[in-house]
């Protein structure tokens, strides 16, 4: 039975992805800090899957102690790396500490494995920054930065990339997510923002439940049909399954030893889009105003997805209406059992 290790995966995209790779037979086990996650995720996955991943709480820039987990644990087949920290705004304010966890969890696991490992990186469309050409695909260019947070997932590619180049025991698949929203339709895992919800779709739920004020869509001023800026945005189960499917590619040797995909839906909506779909899917009336633009916001992206479809052999199957019902009720939960 493979075993797959999923570093992060108390998190809002390891969770989930956790839950599919039951989904599909696999043995887990799960390593976190809870830096940006809670320990209660680890029984909502039970609940979700009747089982529990086996569980190590260890701080992946402790070198020690990621070497001592990877010598106990030598019957990991494959690893799915998420533990990062991600938030845009705060990697500006805090570099050092972005660039240290980022790489240095990166770094050690890779070593701990001494290289001969079976890896799925999660990266992100953010090292596309504004493409130029639309839908963008992965042999666009990538573009220097706006923040840390996305440094870091440009050179952790690069890394990757320059390690397999003279590793061929390491494999590796990088995926380029979109923007990830929505939760699980047990409405039992989702996202846990920690503070002021800095992403669209978590705000608008909080804003919804009367956690928050009104939202502040950032511009309308775009060159975009409605104003405001749009993205491609994908429900986290989707996304959790091209991690599955990549996984399985890995296992299936079929392709170079690293590669890239985009994991979006293809499709692009406005904020003003996703607004009133919000409205639309949950009957909630939704209070905003239009405000200036945020910092370091590009106009619009959404992926060329051709080679996921067609060579990873995933496609995402869920629209706005569960990305944003499934949110929605994700939030009325946590309102009647707060973490
Ligand atoms: C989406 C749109 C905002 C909040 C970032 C990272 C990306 C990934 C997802 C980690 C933008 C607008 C937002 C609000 C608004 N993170 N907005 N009012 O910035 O596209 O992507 O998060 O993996 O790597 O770059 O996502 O949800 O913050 O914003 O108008 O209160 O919603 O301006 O146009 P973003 P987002």
């Amino acid at each position: 039975m493979a075993k797959i290790l999923v570093t992060g995966g108390t998190g809002y995209i390891g969770s989930h992805t956790v839950v599919e790779l039951f989904n599909a037979g696999y043995e887990v086990v799960v390593v976190d800090d809870f830096s940006n996650s809670d320990p209660k995720i680890l029984e909502q996955i039970e609940k979700i899957s009747g089982k529990k991943p086996e569980f190590f709480k260890i701080d992946l820039c402790d070198e020690n102690a990621v070497n001592l987990f990877v010598d106990q644990n030598k019957d990991i087949t494959g690893v799915i790396h998420f533990a990062a920290f991600k938030a845009v705004g705060e990697s500006v304010q805090q570099p050092l500490k972005y660039y240290r966890n980022n790489f240095f969890s990166l770094i050690n696991i890779l070593t701990a494995f001494n290289s001969k490992i079976q890896l799925v990186f999660s990266s992100s469309c953010t090292v596309y920054g504004q493409p130029d050409q639309l839908p963008v695909n992965e042999l666009a260019k990538v573009k220097k930065a706006e923040s840390p947070y996305g440094n870091t997932k440009q050179i952790a590619e690069e890394i990757l990339q320059e390690a397999c180049a003279v590793t061929p025991d390491l494999n590796v698949i990088a995926l380029r997510y979109f923007n990830p929203v929505g939760a699980h339709k047990s409405a039992l895992i989702g996202e846990l923002p920690i503070g002021v919800p800095q992403n669209l779709v978590p705000f608008i739920t909080q804003s919804a439940i009367g956690k928050r004020g009104a939202i502040t869509v950032f511009g309308n001023d775009y060159n975009t049909p409605d104003g405001s800026a749009i993205r491609d945005y994908i429900h986290v189960v989707d996304l959790a399954k091209a991690h599955v499917a990549a996984i399985k590619r890995l296992e299936s040797k079929a392709g170079a030893n690293f590669e890239i995909f985009n994991v979006g839906t293809g499709k692009g909506s406005s904020v003003l889009e996703i607004i009133s779909a919000f409205e639309k899917s949950t009957g909630e009336k939704l209070n905003y105003t239009i405000g200036a633009r945020r910092e370091g916001d590009i106009e619009q992206t959404y992926g060329d997805v051709t080679l996921s479809n067609n060579v990873l052999g995933w496609k995402a199957e869920l629209g706005l209406e569960d990305m944003l019902s499934s949110a929605w009720n994700w939030e009325k939960y946590l309102r009647e059992n707060p973490f």
